[in-house]
């Protein structure tokens, strides 16, 4: 049988290769499986173990906000989480669990096939690269060896708790649509 999405969170349901999983639901990304985009959060909060979906509290308001300053919708993208259950109190997820659940984040990347990779936050980039700081890699796109872009961002939750980031997000997301716009048009170019 191939691996699909649907196929994928069936397997996360009964999995327990990550302790988190004795006091959280497990919640794997949501969204257009066939994205251009794919945003990384960090893990799950309150809202999002509940309703056992991701970036559906607080902070998923304000990236529809983002996204929406730059034309997309939610349903449009692929949204997703470094760890897939809620750290307890919401504190921030360790190594181990990051390692612990990687293999779904990898398995989700290679189901979806995006070109453009946005890791929301530090824990995100450091799926990617293990020693960039979020402050200075944000808003700045770097390429993969497959060709992929990683186009990083500050994690929406850091603009809620600090004012002075918000501006930051809303002006990486406005040069991530140009990023986008930019792509799709040579595209244009290349095929005609
Ligand atoms: N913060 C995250 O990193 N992910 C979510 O799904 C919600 C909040």
């Amino acid at each position: 049988m191939p691996l699909t999405l649907d196929a994928l969170q069936e397997k996360l349901k009964t999995w327990k290769g990550c302790p988190l999983h004795e006091t959280a639901n497990a919640v794997l990304g949501e969204g257009n499986p066939h994205a251009e985009v794919m945003f990384i959060g960090e893990a799950p909060g309150e809202q999002e173990d509940r309703l056992r979906r991701p970036f559906v509290g607080p902070a998923g308001k304000f990236l529809e906000e983002l996204l929406g300053s730059i034309d997309l919708k939610r349903e449009e993208v692929y949204i997703s989480n470094v760890v897939k259950y809620r750290p307890p109190a919401n504190r921030e997820p360790t190594p181990e669990e990051k390692e612990q659940c990687m293999p779904w984040l990898k398995l989700e990347i290679a189901l979806i096939r995006p070109k453009v990779i946005v890791p929301l936050g530090r824990h995100a980039l450091g799926h990617f690269f293990s020693t960039m700081s979020i402050t200075a890699a944000h808003g700045k796109p770097q390429k993969l060896t497959d060709g992929t872009t990683v186009f990083p961002i500050y994690h929406p939750a850091a603009a809620l708790h600090n004012g002075n980031l918000r501006q930051s997000l809303f002006d990486d997301f406005k040069a991530l649509g140009e990023f986008l716009r930019n792509k799709a048009d040579s595209r244009k170019v290349a095929e005609r």
